[in-house]
């Protein structure tokens, strides 16, 4: 049996929905295991532009099982309403072909606020998180206040969780100087929705052992990137859950060994949105070349996206902390007028050359990358879908990459569209 899990390798964006949704072809289920509609995963097909932010990237093809793990956090209005949307362009989504975990976490309105009322008070340190509630929310769930899908099947069981919440909640709202929330008004909009999201509810754990006894084909869909773990990542400029491959199985309920493979996506330059170290961000006329040419802009909150070079050093760290087999390098397209093209192989520290992300944020702050240069192509490798067909001075390029990184390049992708990607070693059959 084989199963793959894809994440992120670098600071999210890196086209995760374009090879979740070109791989799930050959997957039956597709199972989102953490994050929330912080997320932003854009599939392109035949021209029609999807944009994803909790449901699993397998949604918009045909007899395939989507599932929501359990270590998602769900914000239940923005589901509703990702839901209307991608039904308006024609995608079924029913009990049949969506499950939700009944232990997910909700994200309330008090977690967004509070989540607002953080960045606008921190000023110059804020994180600059996507302002839906994320942080809070994984708070209250680690806290052991949260509240489950399924404490929405009792009003009874809802007052209490409401209030228990509520009371920790309304303590610090008070002290920021802000209106306290009513229990009741709140369950009142809960129980209004309950409805149409518990339909969906089951338990996933067992739901994915049966499809794993069926030899059922699964695919993980990671959100964010590595480097925005809460663990691994540049801290605290991070997301607040664990991006990892590993993550995974503790989100969707599973064990580790059911993971088989685990692909990386890689961007062929890099981008993050939000505050944070960032070793090789350009702020000259290249880097607003490549936001200009890779339209960087975020998903969810459309902002700028700063652009840097491929940072070789930081792709390699996260291929090792996350256990990665093989990426997929996306966006090559981006980089075809460029004379010259760098990828960052070691850091100064000091004076000194290191080969690794220092742990401290002072540190992170301070490295300079040391770069390898390598000779532009200066042609268009929009669209190409075999290896062969790239010009030569990509291949050299992608070669390198891949001896630097120490994994195989298990494919390519050269444009937003689905078919527009070269496979070199296929996960599923790995
Ligand atoms: P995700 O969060 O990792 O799923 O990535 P996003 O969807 O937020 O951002 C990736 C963006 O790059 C999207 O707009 C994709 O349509 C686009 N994209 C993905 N692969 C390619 C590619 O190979 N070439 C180009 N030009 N765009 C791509
Ligand atoms: P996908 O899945 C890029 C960033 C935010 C911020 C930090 C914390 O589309 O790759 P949060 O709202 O999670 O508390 O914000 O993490 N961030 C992302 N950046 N892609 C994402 O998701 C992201 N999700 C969160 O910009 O810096
Ligand atoms: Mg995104």
């Amino acid at each position: 049996m084989k199963n793959v899990a894809v994440i992120g390798s670098q600071w999210g964006d890196e086209g995760k929905g374009k090879i979740v949704d070109w791989l799930s072809n050959k997957a039956d289920i597709i199972i989102r295991f953490q994050g929330g509609h912080n997320a932003g995963h854009t599939l392109v097909i035949d021209g029609t532009t999807y944009k994803l932010r909790l449901l699993p990237s397998g949604i918009v093809r045909k007899n395939k099982i989507s599932i929501i793990g359990n270590g998602v956090v769900i914000d239940p209005w923005a589901l509703l309403e990702e839901i209307k949307e991608i039904k308006s362009k024609g995608v079924e989504v029913t009990p049949k072909n969506l499950i939700i975990s009944e232990t997910a976490n909700l994200i309330l309105p008090f977690h967004k606020e509070m989540d607002e009322m953080r960045e606008d008070l921190a000023k110059k340190e804020k994180i600059g998180t996507t302002r839906r509630g994320i942080g809070p929310a994984y708070e209250d769930k680690v806290g052991r206040r949260g509240i489950r899908l399924m404490d929405l099947a009792s009003e009874k069981n809802l007052e209490n969780r409401l209030a228990n919440a509520l009371s920790h909640h309304n303590l610090i709202r008070k002290g920021m100087g802000k209106q306290i929330f009513q229990n009741d008004n709140l369950k009142k909009d809960l129980l209004k929705v309950a409805p149409e999201i518990l339909k969906y509810a089951q338990p996933v754990w067992k739901i994915i052992d049966e499809y794993r006894s069926k030899e059922k084909k699964i695919l993980f869909e990671g959100a964010q990137g590595v480097l925005l773990d809460v663990d691994h990542g540049t801290y605290p400029y991070v997301t607040s859950s664990n991006t990892v491959a590993s993550s995974a199985a503790t989100g969707s309920g599973c064990g580790p060994n059911s993971i088989n493979y685990i692909l990386g996506i890689t961007k062929a330059y890099t981008t993050r949105v939000g505050e944070g170290p960032f070793p090789t961000e350009l702020k000259d006329q290249i880097g607003e070349h490549l936001g200009n040419i890779g339209k960087e802009f975020g998903t969810v909150t459309s902002r700028k996206r700063r652009c840097g070079w491929l940072d070789g050093v930081l792709v390699r760290q996260s291929i090792r902390i996350s256990g990665i087999n093989g990426i997929a390098l996306t966006k090559l397209d981006v980089l075809d007028e460029l004379d010259n093209i760098k990828m960052c192989i070691a850091y100064d520290l000091n004076g000194n050359k290191i080969d690794y992300l220092p742990s401290t944020l002072e540190d992170q702050l301070k490295i300079k990358p040391i770069y390898k240069t390598f000779e532009g192509w200066k042609t268009s490798t929009q669209g190409i879908k075999d290896f062969k067909n790239l010009p030569i001075n990509a291949q050299k390029y992608l070669k390198e990459v891949e001896k630097f990184i120490g994994v195989k390049i298990s494919s390519i992708s050269t444009s937003p569209e689905r078919n527009d990607t070269i496979l070199i070693e296929d996960p599923f059959n790995f």
